[in-house]
């Protein structure tokens, strides 16, 4: 499910990958999708409806073997068309007849059907693969992790290629099946909800259905020995938890304090963006020695460091807030980062002004104090960082001064109205900042463009504070507000 690039910088690279068509019409699809910040990531020429994966897994060797049935349409009169993959493919079928295929690059696998694909024609590709995902390096690393009991698969942006095959981009979003057989004792868990357990010959399958729109990045795979706690919040939402069971004491009281709290922080944030959008929520912390969290759909990924030292709310407000702000509205392009991590670490300061522990102006005071003028941070554009700055602290923290910034000029009235719109407007869909912007004018009846100009493009340190609306502010350096955590923020395992 996806709707065609439309930003100039990306028709360009898009047209500049295409290959011109042969003389009956048809033509290899784009082996990118036409994300300027990425050119190979994602393919042209399909569009994904579903994934069906079926796979086994060796917790002692990392061996993973699979067998994944893609549901997707052809956009374009098709000759030949690419998934992005690293594991090793021994069978590729197109509807019903084997295909030939070869791989190219660090993740293209360039599949040729045995007749042309028309437009608008269902596609059914079925990929037979097998291979240890860790040993798999794709642009220089892998993404997949290993701890002693298991493996986990979460990243971003790339992540997918290292457990499945996939048009692997935001745009084109799909539903999931995972199923997945471990031996008796290991646990796996993927997003969404349960759907059946089957135990025979010492191993065990569980299948997860995850059947809201959902980006590749988003889909995530963990396999360990793991505590799993089941509930409902009170409007009937299941919660699933799980705990690695080989963590410290401590740190899993941390976690245990803070992630069965999911139910009352989804509440809280309904409160800000309106309704819940999926059908199931919980969360996983995995014997990883990574120090991230990242926001896999229904089921974010929290690293235990989070909780060595006690609870951490703000770590699961800031995932919870991106299921709205990222999971049910996703980036069009990487560019439109802003738009995830601006408003969840925004979340953060949403939840710590309820708590009485700080209240947003007063956090935004202390960001804004924290870097001096000179201090790098400043030159990192939240509205287009660029691929190398995608998920640098200016992202977050100056991503979350810009709405401050938004608050004080329009006023909480309409700053709230534009927090739960946004997300019923672009539901299950894709968003650029750009239409961010237009929206909040139009909701606000006020010319925004210098606002935005200032917070999320400029290069340097915005002359006033994000402060100006409300209050006495002493002078002198903001007192650190009992909420700062700094949170640790990973780059993945690059
Ligand atoms: N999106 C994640 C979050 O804000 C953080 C993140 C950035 C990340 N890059 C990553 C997580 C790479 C894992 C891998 O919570
Ligand atoms: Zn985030």
């Amino acid at each position: 499910m996806y709707r065609r690039l439309i930003a100039p910088g990306a028709l360009a690279v898009s047209l500049m990958l295409a290959i011109p068509a042969s003389a009956d019409g048809y033509s290899p699809g784009a082996p990118g999708i036409g994300d300027p910040y990425y050119p190979v990531y994602g393919n042209g020429g399909y569009d994904v409806a579903h994934y069906g994966l079926q796979l086994k897994y060796q917790p002692t060797t990392d061996l993973l073997e699979g067998t994944a049935t893609i549901r997707a349409t052809a956009t374009q009169n098709l000759s030949r068309f690419d998934l992005d993959f690293g594991l090793t493919v021994s069978e590729v079928r197109v509807n019903g007849a084997k295909a030939a295929f070869t791989t190219s690059g660090d993740e293209e696998l360039e599949i040729t059907p045995a007749r042309g694909l028309p437009r608008g024609a269902p596609i059914t590709v079925v990929v037979k693969y097998s291979g240890t995902p860790s040993d798999v390096e794709l642009f220089g690393f892998t993404s997949w992790m290993r701890t002693p009991d298991g493996g986990i698969g979460a990243n971003e942006p790339e992540s997918a290629a290292w457990w499945f095959p996939s048009n692997d981009h935001p745009l084109d979003k799909a539903t999931y099946d995972v199923s997945i057989e471990v031996p008796d004792g290991t646990r796996a868990l993927s997003n969404g909800v349960l759907t059946s357990t089957t135990t025979r010959h010492g191993r065990t399958r569980s299948t997860w259905r995850s059947d809201r729109p959902q980006a590749t990045y988003l889909a995530t795979l963990a396999i360990g020995k793991f505590d799993v706690s089941t509930a409902k919040t009170a409007d009937g939402l299941p919660v699933v938890n799980a705990y690695s069971t080989d963590l410290p004491a401590a740190t899993q009281d941390g976690a245990r304090a803070s992630l069965e709290r999911t139910g009352e922080v989804v509440r809280f944030l309904e409160g800000y963006f309106g309704r819940y959008p999926f059908n199931a929520v919980g969360g996983y912390v995995p014997n990883v020695t990574a120090g991230f969290a990242l926001e896999t759909q229904t089921r974010p990924f929290y690293s235990p460091k989070f909780f060595a030292k006690g609870p951490n709310l703000s770590v699961v407000v800031h995932e919870l807030a991106h299921q709205w702000y990222g999971d049910s509205v996703s980036v069009h392009g990487w560019r439109d980062i802003w738009l995830n991590e601006g408003f969840a670490s925004y979340a953060e300061w949403l939840w710590s002004e309820d708590q009485g522990e700080g209240t947003a102006q007063e956090l935004a005071d202390y960001v804004y104090a924290q870097h001096p003028a000179d201090d790098p941070f400043w030159t990192v554009a939240p509205g287009d960082p660029g691929p190398t700055h995608q998920f640098d602290d200016a992202v977050y923290d100056r991503g979350a001064l810009a709405l401050q910034a938004l608050r004080n000029a329009i006023g909480d009235h309409a700053f709230f109205a534009i927090l739960k719109g946004w997300p019923q407007q672009h539901r299950y869909g894709n968003a650029t900042v750009q239409e961010f912007e237009a929206y909040a004018e139009r909701v606000s009846g006020q010319r925004l463009g210098a606002l935005f100009d200032t917070w999320l493009y400029q290069p340097s340190k915005p002359a006033a504070p994000a402060a100006q609306a409300a209050g006495v502010r002493a002078a002198g350096t903001p007192a650190k507000p009992a909420s700062w955590t700094g949170m640790a923020r990973g780059h993945g395992t690059r």
